[in-house]
């Protein structure tokens, strides 16, 4: 959907999952290694500060522990790889425009890891 601009309108509600697991007492790769904690804690002032039409839910795991933090949008929507606490601001940006081609764009998914199922 596009408003007069045509650029795509804001969802009415969609759901970010953000994994903060860490693996075997962080001897093995993980997002909680890489900073998901604090990119969670980010995201969840940030989108409750801009009253953002998104929910926020922290997971254990979706299979990419070695290319994370592993944000998805769902449904349907990207993931989005490697964002650190520190992007939160660009990021806000982008999910308030619903630009999420943009987003996956600037935290793509490696070709190799597009299959695995999570
Ligand atoms: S630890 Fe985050 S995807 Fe596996």
């Amino acid at each position: 959907m596009t408003d007069s601009t045509n650029r795509p309108s804001p969802p009415a509600v969609r759901a970010i999952h953000l994994c903060i697991n860490w693996r075997a007492g962080n001897t093995l790769p993980s997002c909680g290694e890489k900073g998901s904690k604090e990119l969670a804690d980010a995201l969840e002032v940030g989108l409750k500060a801009r009253d953002l039409p998104y929910t926020f839910r922290r997971m254990h795991c979706m299979g990419k522990c070695h290319i994370g933090p592993t944000m998805k949008i769902s449904h349907g929507g990207p993931f989005i790889m490697g964002a650190q606490d520190f992007d939160v601001p660009q990021i806000l940006d982008w999910l308030a425009a619903a630009d999420f081609d943009a987003l996956a764009a600037a935290f793509p998914l490696p070709a190799q890891d597009m299959n695995i199922e999570t």
